[in-house]
């Protein structure tokens, strides 16, 4: 459905440029993609608190957390895949035109998808955190069981054993949760933020 003809945008008195300068600090979204168990909820999660013990304005969308909620009744088709990606890409915005840097934890595995969401931010403020671990790894892992039940055939469409999983082409940066710690990462992370002047 295209956009309702008697729709009209509202523009607001505060831009975003006038909370990132109440903030001290940038806004953008720290998109984070990788198979299950590959550790994007733990990362991010370390990062926010991170982030939030340094004042920053930080916030973490989660793929089961929003699915519980505001994506309840998505399921793991690629067309509902696509849907639940691109509303969290709109909500993004949102948090990244409000001050925030916002970081997202969704598998989120089609190259399409992800380049759409990033067609979404001006440069610089989409970035694509590629949380690289080996298949053998997060299925040795298998949080919570679906491993297991996704090679049994109990769940369909599983990314990595049943469904694809396109890794990221040029990401912003890439972080090996197989042989970094946590503390590792979300200092590279910071790093990044710091060096690009973005915090
Ligand atoms: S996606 O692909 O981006 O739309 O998925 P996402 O919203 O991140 O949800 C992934 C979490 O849902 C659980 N789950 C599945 N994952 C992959 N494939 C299938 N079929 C599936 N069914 C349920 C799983 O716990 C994912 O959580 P994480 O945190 O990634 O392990």
């Amino acid at each position: 459905m295209g956009k309702h003809p008697y729709i009209v945008w509202h523009k607001s008195f505060i831009t975003k440029a006038d909370r990132q300068d109440k903030n001290n600090h940038k806004s953008c979204v720290l998109w984070f993609t990788g198979l299950s168990g590959s550790g994007k909820s733990s990362l991010a999660n370390a990062l926010d608190k991170k982030l939030h013990s340094l004042g920053i304005q930080s916030y973490v969308l989660d793929g089961d957390n929003i699915r519980h909620g505001l994506n309840k009744g998505l399921g793991f088709s690629k067309e509902d895949r696509k849907e639940n990606i691109r509303r969290i890409g709109e909500v993004s915005k949102l948090f990244v035109d409000s001050g925030t840097i916002v970081s997202t934890a969704f598998i989120s595995p089609f190259r399409e998808d992800r380049c759409s969401v990033r067609e979404l931010f001006p440069e610089g403020e989409f970035i694509e955190i590629y949380v690289r671990c080996p298949l053998e790894i997060c299925e040795g892992r298998d949080p919570k069981g679906l491993y297991k039940k996704a090679r049994s055939g109990e769940i369909k469409d599983f990314t990595g054993i049943s469904s694809p999983y396109e890794e990221p082409v040029n990401p912003e940066l890439i972080i090996e949760t197989n042989s970094k710690s946590l503390t590792k990462s979300v200092d590279i992370i910071v790093d990044y933020l710091q060096s690009n002047k973005i915090i």
